[in-house]
C-alpha cells in the first residue's frame, strides 16, 4: 500500500509562512515518488497553499469541519466549503479536538459521514489516554471510537477511510509509542475494521502511526506490517525537516 503522511500543524503558519513552506517543499517533490503527502495547514492558510500545490502531486487536507452543509453555525467551516478549496482529506476526532474542545463520539460520527457525504475523505484520529492504557483499556477505547464513528456509514464507505492511530500521550510530549506497541494497536483497528466491514471493504484502508513522530524514528513505524504511514505535528512544521522525514520513511519501507 502506498505511504500516506499527512503534516498536520495544527494552530500554526501565516499565509506568507504557508506559502514559503509549499514552495520549499516542492523543490523535493519528484523526490518523494510512492509516498502521498499531505499538508493540513490551518483554514486561513488552505487557498495559499492550494495555489501553489495545485500542480503538484501533493495533497490538500483540513484539520476539522462541521457537520452540515451549511447553516446558522457561527464560526464554523463546513465540508462542502473545503471540498470547493481543493481539500481532499480532512481530520476528525483530533485528540485536541476530543479533549481540548470537547468533541464526543458522537459529533465525530457525524463529521465523518458529512466529510464522506462532500467527498472528502477522512482522517479518523482514535487514540487512548495514559490513563486509559495504564488501567489496560487501550483496545477497548479504541474500538468504542471506531465503532461510535462509523456506525452512521454504510460498510462500502468505510473503505475509503484512512484510520490515524495517535495515543493521547504521545502527541507533542516527545515520547512516541514503542512502534511493537503502535503496530499492536493498528493490527486490532485493522481486525476491528474488519468486524465492521469485512475484510474485502478495508483491504485498502490505510492506518497511520501519530504521536512524536520525527525523522529518526519514522522507518521504524512504518516498516511494520500494519502501519502504512504517518501523522506528523511539531516535525511538519519545517520544509527541510519534514522533506527529510519523508525521506526516512521512504528509505525504510524500500530497505
Ligand atoms: P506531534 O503531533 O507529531 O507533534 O506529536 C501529532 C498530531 O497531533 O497529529
Amino acid at each position: 500500500m502506498e505511504l500516506i503522511i499527512a503534516a498536520n500543524w495544527k494552530m500554526h503558519k501565516t499565509t506568507g509562512e504557508t506559502s514559503d513552506f509549499c514552495r520549499a517543499i516542492l523543490k523535493e517533490e519528484k523526490l518523494f515518488s510512492g509516498v502521498e503527502i499531505l499538508i493540513c495547514p490551518p483554514y486561513t492558510s488552505l487557498p495559499a497553499a492550494a495555489n501553489i500545490i495545485v500542480d503538484s502531486s501533493l495533497k490538500l487536507g483540513a484539520q476539522d469541519l462541521h457537520w452540515e452543509k451549511e447553516g446558522a453555525f457561527t464560526g464554523e467551516i463546513s465540508g462542502a466549503m473545503l471540498a470547493d478549496l481543493g481539500v481532499e482529506y480532512v481530520l476528525v476526532g483530533h485528540s485536541e479536538r476530543r479533549h481540548i474542545l470537547g468533541e464526543d463520539n458522537n459529533r465525530i460520527s457525524s463529521k465523518v459521514k458529512a466529510a464522506l457525504d462532500c467527498g472528502l475523505k477522512p482522517i479518523l484520529c482514535v487514540g487512548e489516554t495514559e490513563a486509559e492504557r495504564e488501567a489496560g483499556a487501550t483496545n477497548e477505547v479504541i474500538e468504542e471510537q471506531l465503532i461510535s464513528a462509523l456506525k452512521a456509514l454504510s460498510a462500502g464507505k468505510i473503505g475509503d477511510l484512512v484510520v490515524a492511530y495517535e495515543p493521547v500521550w504521545a502527541i507533542g510530549t516527545g515520547k512516541a509509542a514503542l512502534p511493537s506497541d503502535a503496530e499492536a494497536a493498528c493490527l486490532f483497528i485493522t481486525e476491528a475494521l474488519q468486524n465492521i466491514a469485512g475484510p474485502e471493504t478495508v483491504k485498502k484502508t490505510r492506518i497511520q502511526y501519530g504521536g512524536s513522530v520525527k525523522e529518526g524514528n519514522i522507518g521504524s513505524f512504518v516498516e511494520q506490517t500494519s502501519i502504512h504511514g504517518a501523522l506528523v505535528g511539531g516535525a511538519s512544521l519545517k520544509a527541510d525537516s519534514f522533506s527529510k522525514l519523508v525521506h526516512a520513511a521512504r528509505k525504510a519501507v524500500q530497505s
